[in-house]
């Protein structure tokens, strides 16, 4: 985590950050719109609810990226009519081009989650994914999401780093930069050139500080929170939402994924066997599945990598304690 920054120079920083990394953000972490993307985010989504999804008519995704959440969910039938908002006009292009191959309709607006431009009681569900912890004003945010949703909406984030499962997935990114060396080595695969050296034929990134790609560097500042479920339950009430629900998912399969990442990061990755992204993209799979199945029902919430949060804004008019904004 970076150090703190102004609110404005968070999000400032943001937006440079997901505009530079929107062309190869898919295929950096994975994200696809078949059969498994859907199953993927249908799977987050209802871990999330602790149910499965009804059909939302009207929905609104904060921090929609390139489309991981909106484009499946849209596929899947889950949600109807989809509005995609993100700060990053880089990450919205992305994920237009996407709808527009997949032919599906999508509204995207490039705005702030701590200042929607939309009406009081616009939406049946709003939802996000792993975009909680990059907002500078938390607070801020949830009043805006409580606001927008129609009384009895339901809102619903996903892939939020906990603070405890943060701290742990240092280990095995720590275990792997010890292993890289031997790990390259029994897969003759050679240490990777830095990004922006001419001589491996990549265009040099716009930028460099001390060696690193300003992307790299960036990547250091976005992210401002990682979160406890005590902490994430508050800013939801707070926001006089009610039936506030948070769960933890991914454990050892984030471990995996981690661990393999780092390794991934210290070698060229074209001169990586087709072999050994087969074994990580299976062997994740199945972890996730171990994680789903066993330990997600056993273990608490806060020592998961990942948090998510749901809740419902109240039926009833404010006046009862619960400070609902207008
Ligand atoms: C880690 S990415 C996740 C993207 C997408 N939800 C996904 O899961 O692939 C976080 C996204 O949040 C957006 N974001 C960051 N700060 C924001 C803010 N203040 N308001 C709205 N979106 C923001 C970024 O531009 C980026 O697209």
């Amino acid at each position: 985590m970076g150090a703190p920054e102004s609110t404005d120079e968070v999000k400032r920083v943001n937006v440079r950050y997901h505009d530079l990394a929107a062309a190869d953000y898919d295929s950096k972490w994975g994200i696809g719109y078949g059969e498994l993307g859907r199953r993927q985010v249908a799977a987050k989504l209802t871990r999330a609810l602790g149910r499965r999804p009804a059909r939302f008519e009207r929905a609104l995704e904060i921090g929609a990226g390139t489309g991981y959440f909106t484009l499946n969910l849209l596929r899947a039938g889950v949600i109807a009519d989809a509005v995609a908002t993100d700060i990053s006009s880089g990450m919205l292009s992305v994920l237009a081009g996407w709808a527009e191959e997949l032919g599906l309709e999508v509204e995207t607006v490039r705005a702030e989650a701590e200042q929607l431009p939309f009406p009081a009681g616009s939406f049946d569900l709003v939802f996000g994914h792993a975009v909680l912890h990059h907002l500078p004003d938390i607070e801020r945010a949830f009043a805006e999401f409580a606001r927008v949703l129609r009384p009895g909406g339901t809102l619903a984030f996903c892939g939020e780093p906990s603070r405890y499962g943060d701290r742990l997935a240092t280990v095995p990114k720590r275990a792997a930069l010890v292993a890289a060396p031997a790990w390259r080595r029994i897969l003759r695969a050679p240490p990777r050139r830095h990004e922006g050296d001419p001589a491996c034929g990549h265009d040099p990134p716009a930028r460099e500080v001390g060696g690193l790609s300003e992307e790299q560097v960036l990547e250091g500042v976005v992210d401002v929170h990682a979160f406890t479920p005590t902490g994430l339950d508050r800013h939801a009430r707070r926001a006089g939402l009610e039936a506030v629900r948070i769960s933890g998912q991914e454990l050892t399969a984030g471990w995996f994924g981690w661990a393999n990442r780092t390794l991934e990061a210290t070698a060229e990755p074209e001169q990586l066997p087709r072999l050994w992204y087969h074994w990580a993209h299976r062997g994740y799979l199945t972890l996730q599945r171990l994680d789903r199945a066993v330990l997600e029902p056993l273990l608490p919430a806060s020592v998961f990598y990942n948090l998510l949060i749901s809740a419902r804004r109240p039926d009833r008019p404010a006046g009862d304690g619960a400070t609902v904004p207008a």
